[in-house]
């Protein structure tokens, strides 16, 4: 646990951030292999004023933070920006610190809060543009439904120009010393920020360009968002990646994923891969399904323009890694992506027409050809990879619409 650092000049905003060493999956789902930090902050002006809290499992400590930074004050204001458990967990906590704290949210906020903790809370309502005078600090709140859930709102300070973006510009990964943008290690960072973002929030892409065009009005000099660090340097930053990741705006890349149980798709792969290199492309990235975490083939997809996918026909479908893999991203949305797909198949198959299937469903510029070898892959099917791989690699040198 860090000690509460103050986040701007006046030294009255503190980030009380909770590192979360012990969760192996985040949701249930993603893995943490050097955790996840969830970051609440204080605001100790003529009103006090807390934004967000912790998960339930940290509410000992993050109360105790807060008691202290008060130093017997009373807590005026708990805005809550984010109903899900990792920040909404330790308001009970919280309020029974703090007797007669006012809960500050939205509509959808409040109806959330009743459902969660069985409880009508008093609570001061806001909507779009509604203002909350501190003393000194005026903040008003934007609400950014489906950024990723239905009450997700941010606040912003106009006098210190931060906004507290809840779980938006927001990563995986425990803050290991450092808190701020300048004193942590960027391209980690920005990695782990990528994988959340892949992984929960990039289904709702379109949402976050509609709370971009909100956000448009507001002077941002610094963003804290609810995980990983506070970007106080150059919070532009990680609002362009967040634009980019959100056009869905790829860079010039490849991802090979493949799964196999004998070796056959896995001979396949190696022929695509093969064929990519003797471009002179080589910005490839290889996944097994079956080993690596589709958290991590996720975020390597909504990094790169080029997604080739094989795997072998299972009971009349896709092997079952890979199929999680294609569901998953099929719920996440991806788009904008180039397609090719390989496998091998014993009779009826069914790899190879689901993955493009997926293709279809998520509007993919597919690009053949598509091979699906008879057991073993023969001279001819070694060579029609070779070919895939080489199709796409130069679809992808030429890519106009690439980030770079
Ligand atoms: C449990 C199991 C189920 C299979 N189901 C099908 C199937 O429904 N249709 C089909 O065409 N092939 C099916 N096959 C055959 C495989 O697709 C074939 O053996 C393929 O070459 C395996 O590729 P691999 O060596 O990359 O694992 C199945 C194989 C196994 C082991
Ligand atoms: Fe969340
Ligand atoms: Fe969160």
């Amino acid at each position: 646990m860090h000690d509460p650092k103050p986040i701007n000049a006046a030294k009255d905003i503190f980030w009380i951030g909770v590192n979360d060493r012990d969760t192996d999956l985040f949701e249930g789902v993603w893995p943490l292999p050097r955790g996840v930090s969830y970051n609440s902050y204080l605001i100790l002006d003529e009103k006090v004023a807390l934004l967000d809290t912790v998960k339930a499992k940290s509410a000992i400590p993050f109360e105790q933070q807060v008691l202290k930074l008060t130093g017997g004050r009373h807590l005026d204001y708990l805005i809550i920006n984010h109903m899900e458990p990792d920040h909404a967990g330790s308001i009970p906590a919280i309020m029974k610190a703090f007797p007669g704290v006012k809960l500050v949210g939205n509509a959808k906020t409040a109806k959330f809060i009743e459902e969660f903790f069985s409880f009508t809370p008093d609570m001061l309502i806001v909507t779009d543009g509604d203002t909350l005078d501190l003393g000194r600090h005026k903040l008003s709140f934007a609400l950014v439904p489906m950024v990723h859930w239905p009450e997700t709102m941010v606040t912003y300070d106009a006098t210190d120009k931060v906004l507290f973006s809840m779980d938006a510009f927001g990563g995986f990964s425990a803050l290991e010393g450092g808190i701020f943008d300048d004193e942590v290690d960027l391209e980690y960072y920005e990695d782990e920020a990528l994988r959340y973002y892949a992984n929960i929030v990039g289904r709702h892409s379109q949402m976050v360009q509609r709370a971009f065009q909100k956000l448009a009005g507001f002077d941002i000099k610094c963003i804290a968002p609810t995980h990983g660090p506070v970007w106080r340097k150059d919070p532009g930053v990680i609002m362009k990646l967040y634009d980019r990741w959100s056009r869905q705006i790829p860079e010039q890349g490849i991802v090979l994923a493949y799964g196999t149980m004998y070796g056959n798709t896995e001979r396949m792969m190696e022929a695509v891969a093969r064929g990519i290199t003797e471009t002179g492309f080589s910005k490839v990235r290889i996944h097994d399904v079956s080993r690596s975490h589709a958290s991590y083939i996720l975020r390597d997809a909504w990094r790169y323009k080029g997604l080739i996918l094989g795997a072998p026909s299972y009971d009349t479908m896709l092997f079952p890694p890979m199929e999680h893999l294609v569901n998953l991203l099929e719920i996440k949305k991806l788009a904008n992506r180039v397609l090719g797909a390989f496998g091998s198949a014993g009779w009826s198959g069914g790899a190879v027409s689901r993955i493009l299937k997926f293709g279809e469903n998520n509007k993919l510029e597919i690009i053949g050809p598509s091979v699906e070898a008879k057991f073993a892959p023969k001279p001819a099917d070694i060579e029609a990879c070779r070919q895939l791989g080489r199709t796409v690699a130069e679809r992808i040198m030429a890519c106009p619409d690439c980030a770079r």
